[in-house]
């Protein structure tokens, strides 16, 4: 099965990389057909990523949507503005926006609502905090968010990516604690589990793509995919180089 291996590149200001970066991919096709090769640049380079890479197996997502469908909510994207911009996937729930910008659970079951009316495809986030884990809450808070992410999912429905991203793992999170590999595997196992525990059972279970994000790197990818519970990597850091990027991707 292809791999999904999907650049986050955040908040970064990639606009003088981005055309070097997509034309060595260019050069890459038949290795890009191979894997789903997802790229998420800010709001403002969306349009202009979607147009270089037209013509080459590479996918576009948002780092973001606002749950409404138009109207007067000054700064915020919508679905619909997204997809005109070439977005197909939206990565909704990133631990960055729960805990840095106070975003709640109810605002993210209202984002994976409109993504999916709008037929694009949720790369959902969840995760837990290293003192949620500590107090060995972590299949309870990733119950709670997977549990509340799917509340208005009433039909059966196109694909979803649900990432499990420990907050702690994630390299730009301050966590002197560093994940292994060990617990990538084990931690992944346990996370498919709550998955199915808790996605409403209308939603076809071959429909769901588990990915795992946090502190992925060309060293550590080629494990990380040998593990039978992954069927992708969220990549934050290393994707914000090209040469790392590519490594990953042929790790896959
Ligand atoms: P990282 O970020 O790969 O830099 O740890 C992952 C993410 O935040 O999605």
């Amino acid at each position: 099965m292809k791999k999904y291996i999907i650049a986050n590149w955040k908040m970064n200001d990639t606009h003088p990389t981005a055309v070097q970066y997509v034309s060595i991919l260019k050069n890459k096709k038949k290795l890009l057909k191979k894997e789903n090769v997802v790229l998420s640049p800010p709001h403002t380079m969306l349009a202009d990523v979607a147009r270089d890479i037209k013509g080459i197996s590479i996918s576009i997502s948002a780092q973001d949507v606002f749950p409404e469908k138009e109207g007067a909510y000054t700064g915020e994207i919508c679905a619909s503005l997204l997809k005109k911009a070439g977005a197909t996937y939206v990565i909704i729930g990133h631990s960055e926006r729960r805990h840095k910008l106070g975003e709640t659970d109810a605002e993210i079951a209202e984002k994976v609502h409109t993504t999916l009316n709008e037929k694009l495809t949720p790369i959902l986030c969840v995760g837990e905090t290293l003192n949620e884990r500590n107090l060995k809450k972590t299949r309870a808070v990733l119950k709670r968010q997977l549990t509340s992410a799917f509340k208005y999912v009433k039909a059966k429905r196109r694909k979803i990516l649900i990432a499990y991203e420990p907050v702690w793992a994630i390299s730009t999170s301050g966590s002197s604690r560093k994940i292994t590999l060990t617990e990538i595997d084990e931690s992944m196992k346990v996370f498919k589990k709550v998955v199915e525990s808790s996605v409403p059972k209308i939603y076809k279970s071959s429909k769901i793509h588990y990915i795992y994000g946090g502190s992925v790197n060309e060293k550590n990818a080629k494990n990380i995919f040998s593990f039978s519970s992954i069927d992708g990597v969220l990549v934050g850091g290393a994707s914000l180089d090209i040469k790392k990027f590519q490594r990953i991707i042929e790790a896959a």
